[in-house]
């Protein structure tokens, strides 16, 4: 009787919680990176089969002034990558062209503002693909 019971319970909470969990939560940036990027994409090198993240958004900084130049310009190239807009055309050559990330605007759009946000000055601009020395992470 006692099984019984824990069984019960246990089955209550299962069908009882999960769709709590399952409902429509809005993924922060890093969720989205996590999911759709990291497969791809480390944040600090060494790089995966992708140039690591912190670098890319130390690109961004110095190319744009400000965070919705950035943030727009890479949601265009996440859309359409090609080599005219890359910031880093080399990239492409070593690890070849991004394929187009097919994701809902809104979480294409929080995940490149927290790609500007992983911009670390203490890496220093350009060819900082060696040492992963961030003091922030
Ligand atoms: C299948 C592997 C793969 C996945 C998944 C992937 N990328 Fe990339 N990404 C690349 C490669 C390879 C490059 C370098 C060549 C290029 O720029 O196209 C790149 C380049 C970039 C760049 C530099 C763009 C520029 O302007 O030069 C950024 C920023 C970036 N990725 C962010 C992301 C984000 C954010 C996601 C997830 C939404 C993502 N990537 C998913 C492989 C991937």
């Amino acid at each position: 009787m006692k099984r019984v019971m824990s069984v019960c319970i246990l089955s209550g909470l299962v069908s009882g919680f999960s769709p709590a969990i399952m409902s429509a939560k809005t993924l922060n940036g890093q969720e989205i990176f996590t999911r759709n990027c990291s497969v791809c994409h480390s944040v600090m090198p060494p790089p995966k089969n992708a140039p690591p993240v912190t670098p890319l958004a130390s690109r961004y900084h110095q190319r744009f002034k400000t965070k919705n130049e950035g943030v727009n310009h890479l949601v265009a190239y996440l859309k359409s990558p090609n080599k005219d807009n890359a910031v880093d055309p080399q990239a492409i050559t070593r690890f070849g062209l991004m394929p187009a990330q097919i994701l809902p605007d809104s979480e294409l759009r929080t995940v490149a503002e927290w790609v500007w946000d992983q911009y670390n000055p203490n890496m220093g601009m350009g060819g900082g693909m060696g040492r992963g020395r961030g003091l922030n992470q």
